[in-house]
Parts: structure tokens; sequence; C-alpha cells
């Protein structure tokens, strides 16, 4: 059983994690979407928000060879993937600028648990520039986000203005 996580913050869950997800599909058995649950930072959404959010759209998607779902986690993303007995940690990649970090992670998450590896996917390249932060901030100053987030997410945003405007 070739068992993985893809862990993150997905405040919000933006398409180029959506590609990614999707490029991970025919590489595993079962992927687990870990959305990390950070006291410390100041979310759009609750932990249980985007949990929801991302259930409602793994239907969407075809994924009828690998078993998809989402959990919220605390604490260490290696020891949550070991917890899941998952083989591989999932992040994807944008740009260059990406890799600095993501090599720290990757590198300290096999110091911690030698035993998984991380794969990195590079999203499609019209999506090298899409961030969760960017959405928001571009979202919250009144500017075009379609396309780049799924349309679920966009229409939460959109109640989420509404209550705090
Ligand atoms: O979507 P993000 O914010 O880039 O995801 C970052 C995340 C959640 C993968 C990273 O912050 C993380 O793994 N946090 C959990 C705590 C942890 O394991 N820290 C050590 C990583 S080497």
């Amino acid at each position: 059983m070739r068992r993985a996580i893809f862990p993150g913050s997905f405040d919000p869950l933006t398409n180029g994690h959506l590609d990614v997800i999707k490029r991970s599909l025919p590489l595993f058995d079962e992927i687990i979407i870990a959305v990390l649950n950070n006291p410390e930072k100041n979310p759009m959404f609750s932990v249980e928000e985007r949990v929801e959010m991302i259930g409602q759209i793994i239907p969407s998607l075809d994924h009828s060879e690998c078993k998809l779902s989402v959990r919220s986690f605390s604490g260490l993303t290696a020891e949550f993937a070991k917890q899941c007995n998952a083989k591989a940690i999932i992040r994807g990649i944008r740009a260059v600028a990406d890799y600095e970090y993501e090599l720290r992670m990757a590198l300290m998450n096999r110091r911690l648990e030698p035993e998984i590896e991380t794969v990195f996917l590079m999203a499609d390249e019209e999506f090298s520039y899409v961030s969760s932060t960017l959405m928001k901030q571009v979202f919250l100053l009144g500017g075009r986000v379609d396309g780049l987030i799924p349309e679920l997410v966009e229409t939460r945003m959109r109640q989420k203005l509404g209550q705090i405007s």
C-alpha cells in the first residue's frame, strides 16, 4: 500500500494545490490531505472550515484509482505521516524560490523519520505564482481570483468578506 500525506495550511486550497493533488493521484494508492491546525497563525478559515471545504471538493476529482481523504493534524508533519503509516510526504514546488525552504523541511522531516521520503511535484506553470497568501490578499482588495481557486472556495471567501466587512 503506497500511502502518502499532502500536508499544508490550505488557507485556502488553491488550484495550484489541486493541480499537485491531481498529479499525485496516479502515484499512490492512498493520499491523505493533511491540514495543519496551527493556532499561532491568524487564518482566514478555521481548520474545520478548511477540512470541510476540501471534503466537498474531493468528489469532483477523478480518484477512482487512489483513495483520497482529508484530515486535520497538530504538531509535527513527520510524526503525523508516521501515525498514518505513510511512505511519503507530498509537497508542491512552484518556482526556485520555494526550493530552499522545501529542502530544509524535507531534510528535517527525513532526520525525524528516515523511512519517509518527501516527494516534490511541480505544479503546472500556470499556477507558478499562485499562493494562498496572494489569493487572500488580492481577493480582500477586490481583485479577481477566478480560475486560480476552486469556485467553492471563492464563494466561501465572498461569504467571509460579507461577515467581516
Ligand atoms: O502550506 P504550507 O503553509 O506551506 O505548509 C507548511 C507545513 C504545514 C507543511 C509546515 O509548516 C509543517 O510541516 N508544519 C508542521 C510542523 C512541523 O512539522 N515543522 C517542522 C517541519 S521540518
